[in-house]
């Protein structure tokens, strides 16, 4: 047997070579180059005892049911209705094939900021049909537990902690999208590993329309991870990709997989028309106006964003067909001639005169019964006349080239025609039928539309967060994470979401001062503040503001400006807070000179004395000034002061990560916001 390592910062990966298909000998953190990969090989090799076959089933990147392997197979297909048990045998390095089923596989690895990116291509001689085809497998950690996520509309990326038990873990999302339910990312914790230390692996498939996750532990201990496409839904055929698996590993706690995750995303990920452009301040005016769609109320809405800070001016929902409310439209991309009688072109030109780019909400894979497109194409409906509608609303079909053909028309007529440089592309319903061809459709349909105007951003948006993958956002630039404009739930969300996803992608707005989805009255300051943590945006109408949350958000808006171009290229650190109603992170700049601390408090602390809050990933020997910066935010009868109100802080990063900072008493729904900056060595 020989073997082969694949390296990328902070890890390696080490498989065997040998006539059939590669075993990973080892995934974790980086091993010294001076390994001696052949002895390394040998200490895998495990012992025989009673009850078992007379040698261990490979436990390779596919494993395969002919070798008799105890658990869940890497490939389950049928020919002609029989199962098909392939063996296959290396031709190359990274390729291999079964003679007998007539089976080619490919293993494709690339290595870029952290990330080593693996995935499978299969190609069979006559048409078969896959049931599953798993990414190259790997083998689960002996110890810990495993962290995996669900969630709902307005509930995104709950985490999970479920140890690892013999038998299956199984999350699939069937419903033709990543998915609020079952978000495509988890990650193995070694015992003890925090967001601060220990041992972490993250895995995150980069596929937009359904996939399955098994960790099993299988009957002898040894533990296997796959994850594919949700199986049983890619049609008979003869060429196939598992969809690419994005790994990483930290030994600095969970915290090193999010940053790894959050660089690649930003820098390898996302098709940037210009990486050099800042993020503009977003308005959105869902929540300001819904349908109900008036020139001069929203150019007045327009200035005032603008008076605010704002830069982008998104026109939601409601502008096309006859769509008043949900029940109708979608599919009819015409302009509403009795909202927008001289059509888009005055509002457009509003928006620009303020100084803002203009974008436009569009929902193109989806179609009302009640329009004039499904009226004249009923056969372009996906799924059973029967279904269960979602939104009054169903499927296109997408794996039709007429479909195609035509949603890139309406979009690019819709493009050319004005000046319009930003799409928010919703996606409102689960498929009604499992069916991957849609992903690929919505994937291709995006990249012909990109490569006619590639100077087009598009957010990607499917009833909040419903569609977030690195897939999709190898399309797209900005997702919109959650419906939930309520700035405590919003803080926990992406806070999570940080896991995955850098400030850059992640949108945030400031919603009404009654939050629509939960009923709660939130002050200003902390619907700004979370809104700050990532890519800013306002969703409210700015007509309810008073002068005083308008200077609040004028002020707060202004600080997000003129640190943007630091913040959007920093490294989001989870801070391990051990008040449960303290949730807190720490931006460290890429050059790692400056940092940013946000310690949002979502309700009444158990104890009377905030505890410390440690911060993470500074230098233990530099000296820094911290300084806090929103001091004068306290609204409460506090007696005496904390250090930090009465200036800065000097102090080493060691004592900064071990003792703590001591933070003021405060109300809930309050953030506190602090400055770092590292100083000169004496
Ligand atoms: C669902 C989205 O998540 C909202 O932000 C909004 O765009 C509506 N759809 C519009 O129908």
């Amino acid at each position: 047997m020989t073997t082969t390592r694949v390296d990328a910062s902070r890890q390696t990966l080490v498989f065997s070579q040998n006539k059939g298909l590669p075993c990973v000998l080892y995934w974790g953190p980086s091993l010294p180059f001076s390994e001696d990969l052949d002895a390394l090989a040998e200490a895998t090799r495990s012992g025989i005892t009673g009850g078992m076959l007379d040698a261990v089933p490979p436990l390779s990147i596919l494993p395969e049911a002919a070798r008799s392997f105890p658990g869940q197979p890497g490939l389950i297909a049928y020919q002609g209705g029989a199962p098909l048990y392939p063996s296959f045998q290396a031709t190359g390095e990274r390729t291999f094939r079964c003679d007998a089923t007539g089976l080619t596989l490919t293993l494709e690895i690339t290595a870029e900021d952290g990330v080593i990116t693996l995935a499978h291509r299969l190609t069979a001689d006559t048409p078969i049909t896959l049931h599953h085809l798993a990414a190259p497998v790997l083998p689960g950690p002996q110890s810990g537990d495993i962290l995996h996520f669900s969630g709902r509309w307005i509930g995104e990326f709950q985490a999970n902690r479920t140890p690892w038990q013999p038998g299956m873990l199984k999350r699939e999302a069937r419903t033709g999208r990543s998915g609020h339910e079952h978000p495509p990312l988890a990650f193995f914790l070694e015992d003890g590993a925090t967001n601060t230390a220990g041992t972490a692996f993250g895995m995150h498939l980069a596929y937009p329309g359904g996939h399955v996750m098994i960790a099993e532990e299988l009957p002898d201990g040894r533990r296997q991870i796959q994850w594919g496409i949700a199986t049983g839904t890619q049609a008979t055929g003869t060429e196939f990709h598992s969809a690419d698996l994005l790994l990483t590993v930290s030994d600095k706690g969970l915290n090193g997989c999010a940053v790894n995750f959050q660089r690649h995303i930003r820098d390898t990920i996302v098709p940037w028309p210009d990486k050099s452009r800042p993020r503009p301040v977003h308005y959105n005016c869902w929540e300001a106006v819904y349908f109900d769609h008036d020139l001069d109320t929203l150019k007045d809405i327009a200035t005032r964003a603008a008076s605010l800070g704002a830069e982008r001016f998104v026109l939601d929902d409601g502008w096309f067909g006859k769509r008043d409310d949900d029940t109708s439209s979608l599919g009819d991309w015409q302009i509403d001639p009795r909202k927008w009688p001289e059509g888009l072109t005055p509002l457009i030109d509003h928006v620009h005169s303020e100084g803002m780019r203009f974008g436009l909400w569009v929902e193109p894979e989806m179609v009302n019964l009640n329009s004039d497109l499904a009226r004249a194409y009923p056969d372009w409906i996906l799924g059973p006349k029967d279904q269960i509608e979602g939104r009054h609303q169903r499927l296109l079909n997408l794996a039709l080239s007429t479909v195609q053909d035509f949603l890139f028309d309406v979009l690019d007529s819709i493009l050319k025609s004005h000046d319009i440089d930003y799409l928010k592309w919703d996606h409102n319903r689960l498929s009604p039928i499992p069916d991957a061809a849609q992903a690929s459709g919505v994937l291709a349909l995006l990249q012909r539309l990109r490569t006619a105007h590639p100077a087009v951003e598009i957010e990607t948006c499917a009833s909040g967060g419903g569609r977030i993958d690195a897939g999709i956002l190898r399309q797209t630039h900005r997702v919109w994470l959650s419906d939930s404009n309520d700035a405590i739930e919003r803080l926990r969300i992406q806070h999570d979401a940080a896991l995955l996803l850098p400030s850059a992608v992640t949108g945030s707005h400031v919603g009404p001062r009654q939050c629509h989805t939960s009923g709660r009255i939130i002050p200003m300051e902390f619907r700004a503040w979370v809104a700050a943590q990532r890519h800013m945006g306002f969703e409210m109408d700015p007509r309810e503001l008073t002068d005083e949350e308008a200077e609040t958000l004028t002020r707060i808006t202004t600080w997000w400006k003129d640190n943007r171009h630091w913040t959007m290229r920093a490294d989001i650190h989870r801070l391990d807070s051990h008040d449960p109603a303290i949730t807190a992170e720490l931006q460290l700049s890429e050059d790692k000179q400056r940092f940013v601390v946000f310690a949002g408090q979502s309700e009444t602390s158990n104890q009377i004395l905030p505890r410390p809050l440690r911060l993470t990933a500074l230098e233990p020997e530099a000296r820094y000034e911290v300084t806090l910066l929103n001091a004068d935010e306290v609204r409460h009868p506090a007696r005496g002061n904390t250090a930090l109100q009465s200036g800065p802080l000097t102090l080493t990063g060691a004592t900064l990560m071990t003792l703590g900072l001591r933070l003021p008493w405060r109300f809930p729904q309050t953030m506190w916001v602090l400055e770092g900056r590292k100083l000169d060595a004496p």
